[in-house]
């Protein structure tokens, strides 16, 4: 094993194997290729349910947390005692799925996967998808930092390394850029909302209101401030059915945390100029003729 020097990676690490479904990566613990097919193809979503999507590192389990406080109007009794992948199971992991099956509706649930894998059905229900994004420069550094402790990842290599992989696509979930652009071809439908993660950091009571909103759920103004408060990094990072500390140290290293820094704009303490450069670069080319504007262009 290559020793690093990046600073941030101080930790060694066990290597895993990726499977690849339909030329994507996933890893090999608790996913299957043929739960993600039973996903794609058969999966029935309802008209009441709600799916958090987003691209890994993006912001998931902060919307996870705002979805279950907004459904418990602010209370924070479901957030501190049931861990986030229970209350909102994974679909495309096999044990998620199982969950997702048995899950008495309403059904809230969380996935990464990119559109082309997402259940079909979702085209003939009134499902609603909250799309989340986040800045990819801080999604690529999220996501190593994660990568280093979470060990049923790929040891990421350098921050360099790293960098090619994630930009090439050929990290878990694909490419970032694909993912944007796929999902984003639902933009307009009346059952898919998208937000990014700066804006949850800006503005998260604007932003809850949106949600609800979109939800069609009423809250009073004491409500959602509660949601507001149960939301913030802080207190996330003391719950532990969120922050990732139930889970066993041959999992996670517990010498790193999964509710990290929690703040926008990281990637500059990490990537060097020509690093950053290089990013945007292939940023530009990849995300040509977009119609949007995200709060980091
Ligand atoms: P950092 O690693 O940059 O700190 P995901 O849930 O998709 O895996 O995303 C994890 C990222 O979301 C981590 O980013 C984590 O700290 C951040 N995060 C989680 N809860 C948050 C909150 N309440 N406020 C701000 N960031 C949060």
């Amino acid at each position: 094993r290559e020793r690093e020097t990046h600073p941030i990676q101080s930790f060694t690490m066990l290597s895993v194997e990726y499977l690849s479904y339909n030329g994507i990566l996933f890893p090999q613990a608790d996913y299957s290729r043929e739960t993600l097919n039973q996903v794609e193809n058969e999966f029935q979503l309802l008209d009441d349910d709600i799916i958090n999507v987003t691209y890994p590192k993006s912001g998931t389990i902060w919307m996870a947390e705002i979805l279950a406080l907004i459904l418990k109007k602010g209370d924070p009794t479901w957030t501190q005692s049931s861990a986030v992948w229970d209350r909102s199971p994974w679909i495309e992991t096999n044990n998620g799925l199982q969950r997702a099956l048995k899950y008495p509706p309403p059904r809230l649930m969380n996935t990464h996967v990119p559109f082309q894998f997402f259940p079909k059905t979702f085209l003939q229900t009134k499902a609603k998808v909250i799309y989340v994004m986040r800045n990819p420069k801080d999604v690529l550094v999220s996501f190593y930092c994660f990568s280093l402790i979470f060990k049923t990842l790929k040891t990421p290599g350098s921050l360099q390394e790293f960098l090619e992989t994630f930009l090439s696509g050929n990290v878990i979930y694909g490419s970032w850029f694909d993912h944007v652009k796929g999902w984003l071809e639902m933009k307009g439908r009346p059952n898919f909302f998208y937000i990014t993660y700066e804006e949850l950091q800006q503005d998260l009571r604007g932003s809850v209101e949106k949600i609800c909103q979109f939800l069609g759920k009423e809250l009073s103004s004491q409500q959602m401030d509660a949601v507001v408060e149960h939301a913030s990094f802080q207190k996330m990072k003391e719950n532990k059915m969120s922050n990732f500390s139930v889970l066993p140290d041959d999992i996670i290293d517990k010498k790193g945390k999964f509710m990290r820094k929690g703040i926008s704009g990281d990637w500059k303490n990490h990537l060097t100029v020509a690093q950053n450069e290089y990013f945007d670069r292939v940023y530009q080319e990849k995300m040509r003729g977009m119609d949007i504007t995200f709060p980091w262009d």
